[in-house]
């Protein structure tokens, strides 16, 4: 079933009354098609998923399934597909491209299957960023930077570039950089994907963490291991949801 239509985004410029108790994830028929030549192919199709607040998702599948796809739009990043998606209460469907903005700066964490690092930026300048667009107080984002870049082991490559750093610990930043603001929901791509197991251990032990502190978090992987760290695993196969 379909949301009733009335609801609607509130006007530009108005704060988004978050509903932390609302579900964290309500989509209903959520589709998503490819041009491929003169036809389409899809995706995703039906897409019907409540995801509550401080649920811990692991989203599986075949490669080609839709994961990607479909944690993209949970992001706010992919804004071509039909539907109706509700985060925390608000109707994403309704909203413009600055509504979104404001929407996923506020609410949300994404950590990206490959890295999405600015080049051009440090690490600091990295994992400070989202902080910024948050208008946190330049002493106090110092203090989180710091604090997130002393918890992950990598102090002595903050002034370094994304350029300079192995695979795994650019997706360590990457992962910083979507904590740091303390998001409500976390959406991961495949986090451990190019990490060592004893790394993928930890950054999945500090999803927990932050999972038993309220947060919610949603992740797409490969690895059984991992989805056994969270509370329910959803499977996607040909872009369809299978039914648990
Ligand atoms: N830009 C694009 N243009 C056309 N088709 C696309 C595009 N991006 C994705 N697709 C198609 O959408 C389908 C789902 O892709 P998606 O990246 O979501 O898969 P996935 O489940 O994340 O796979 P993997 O486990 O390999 O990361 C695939 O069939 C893919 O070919
Ligand atoms: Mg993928």
């Amino acid at each position: 079933m379909l949301f009733r239509s009335t609801s609607s985004a509130p006007a530009v410029g108005e704060p988004l009354p978050l509903d932390p108790t609302a579900p964290v994830i309500r989509t209903r028929g959520i589709e998503k098609a490819f041009p491929t030549g003169p036809s389409q192919t899809y995706a995703l199709r039906r897409i019907a998923l409540d995801i509550q607040p401080g649920e811990f998702v692991s989203i599986m599948g075949p490669s080609g399934a839709g994961k990607s796809t479909l944690l993209h739009i949970l992001g706010l990043h992919d804004h071509a597909w039909t539907g109706e998606y509700m985060l925390m209460g608000q109707p994403v469907h309704a909203m413009n491209s600055k509504q979104r903005a404001a929407l996923q700066k506020r609410a949300t964490g994404f950590v990206f299957q490959a890295y999405h690092l600015l080049d051009d930026l440090t690490v600091y300048e990295n994992i400070e960023l989202p902080l910024s667009y948050r208008d946190v107080p330049k002493g106090e984002r110092q203090t989180l930077v710091a604090d997130v870049l002393d918890r992950f082991g990598i102090v002595a490559k903050k002034d370094l570039y994304p350029t300079q750093l192995s695979g795994g610990q650019q997706q360590l930043v990457g992962i910083a950089r979507a904590i740091v603001g303390n998001p409500s929901v976390i959406l991961a791509d495949e986090p451990t994907g190019n990490l060592h197991s004893s790394q993928a251990q930890e950054i999945m032990e500090l999803f927990k963490q932050l999972n038993e502190r309220g947060t919610t978090v949603v992740q797409v992987t490969h690895s059984e291991a991992n989805a056994a760290y969270g509370s329910r695993v959803i499977r996607l196969r040909d872009g369809y949801l299978e039914q648990a």
